[in-house]
């Protein structure tokens, strides 16, 4: 059964989950009816996203959102393109909370437009049925001009299959076509996937679009908030795409003050992950070392944004994993808080440790700590989380004891059993 809610006239009453969005600078509180809370997109991520959608041509008519959840993301989009928008959720307590989160948007940003909020309407209902929500809501065929979908997915799944998602894409597809605006490009879609697809999946979900909308521009576009990890993976598709760049990647930053950082180009997907280009090759001292950020690595796109970092010729001694490691002959500058967010630690080699790292060892790496005037050190290994925090602690303490004047961080070799002691630059 459909169900229709207002905005401009819902109550919250009834809905209990109240979470304030840590992410954005309003402090909004949202409500997530239903364990809801897991599933929303945060704030600064719905809004980084809505505001480089500006950057497009968006045909005239409605916003779309056909699994909106808490209504998170249709919400930053009406409040950045400043249009009405339809958000339809098959969880009728998670619809009713997605129009009293879009007053609040509303309201707390002290928008006075009434018209947007009185035409934006919430449905409790199929958003797989676009047929039925478009005669519901009497709307002429062809009106909806963007579609947002982003699916829920099993809890602890290790699949990810295509066919887990729920609503499913291809169901979502056949069900709205009729209605959505499609030109050369083809239809302006934005498709918010698991990070953990594999690149095999991701040619699978360019297949599905394919079989709907041949020929259309495509980009894929990993988002970070840091930590190396890849928290959302989106196919922006149509309008919204880059004719010629099929990658892109965004850091949104520890700040929500502060702009994301946006990096377009790459390769099509293709069906193997990046052919990894790592070599098995030992550092000598006086090389440079720098810990690249993970998820940049993940996209794919690393040696587009090394490419412009002139660091002279540089080799990847990891490719993979938590850790990317390359070597290279300049030393980077570290040009802005961007640059050194991508760049987890950068510095020269000064010693090669040929020792293990344990609790017994530690007051043997102090000493050669000692020896190359060392004030500070991290640890850059995975060891055991129990020892990490000890080992960490005894080598701050030492060293706090003495006066070293230098940076440095402790890194495992890639490609060999040794420790490679680095000064910061
Ligand atoms: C990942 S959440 C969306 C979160 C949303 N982007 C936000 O910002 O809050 C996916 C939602 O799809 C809903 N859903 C699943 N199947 C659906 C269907 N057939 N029609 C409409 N919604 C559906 C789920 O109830 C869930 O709330």
């Amino acid at each position: 059964m459909t169900r229709i809610f207002h905005p401009l006239s819902e109550s919250s009453e009834g809905l209990f989950e109240n979470n304030p969005d840590k992410t954005s600078i309003e402090q909004f509180k949202f409500f997530h009816a239903d364990e809801g809370k897991p599933l929303a997109t945060p704030w600064q991520v719905a809004l980084s996203r809505a505001i480089m959608l500006r950057d497009y041509q968006i045909p005239e008519g409605v916003i779309l959102d056909c699994a909106c959840g808490s209504g998170i993301q249709i919400a930053a989009y009406s409040e950045i393109l400043k249009r009405p928008i339809i958000g339809v959720e098959l969880n009728e307590s998670r619809a009713r909370a997605s129009a009293v989160n879009f007053r609040t948007v509303f309201t707390e940003r002290g928008d006075n437009s009434l018209e947007r909020i009185k035409n934006s309407v919430f449905v409790a209902g199929d958003g797989r049925d676009g047929s039925a929500i478009m005669s519901l809501l009497k709307l002429e065929s062809e009106s909806v001009a963007f579609l947002h979908l982003d699916p829920a997915r099993p809890r602890n799944s290790r699949a990810h299959a295509l066919s887990e998602m729920a609503p499913r894409l291809d169901e979502v597809f056949a069900g709205w076509k009729p209605h959505i605006k499609s030109d050369d490009a083809g239809p302006a879609i934005l498709l918010d996937l698991s990070p953990r697809l594999s690149r095999n999946q991701m040619l699978e979900v360019e297949d599905l679009v394919e079989n709907f909308w041949p020929n259309t521009n495509k980009t894929w576009t990993w988002t970070s908030r840091g930590r190396g990890r890849v928290d959302r993976l989106a196919l922006w598709l149509g309008a919204i795409a880059e004719p010629t760049l099929p990658r892109r990647f965004v850091r949104i930053p520890p700040d929500p003050t502060m702009p994301p950082f946006i990096l377009l180009g790459g390769k099509p997907i293709a069906h193997q992950a990046e052919p990894s280009e790592e070599q098995f090759i030992q550092p000598q001292r006086g090389s440079y070392v720098s810990i690249i950020d993970a998820a940049l690595v993940e996209s794919g796109m690393a040696d587009d944004w090394l490419g412009d970092l002139s660091l002279g010729s540089y080799v990847w001694a990891q490719y993979h994993g938590r850790r990317p490691v390359i070597y290279h002959q300049e030393h980077i500058k570290q040009q802005s808080s961007l640059t050194s967010n991508l760049i987890v630690a950068t510095g020269r080699v000064v010693d090669l440790i040929n020792e293990e790292l344990t609790l017994e060892t530690a007051d043997k790496f102090v000493e050669i700590f000692l020896q190359h005037d060392i004030a500070k050190l991290t640890i850059r290994a995975s060891l055991n989380p129990n020892l990490q925090p000890k080992l960490q602690g005894s080598f701050d303490r030492q060293l706090a004891r003495r006066h070293g004047s230098r940076e440095a961080f402790l890194l495992h070799n890639p490609n060999g059993e040794n420790y490679l002691l680095c000064i910061k630059n």
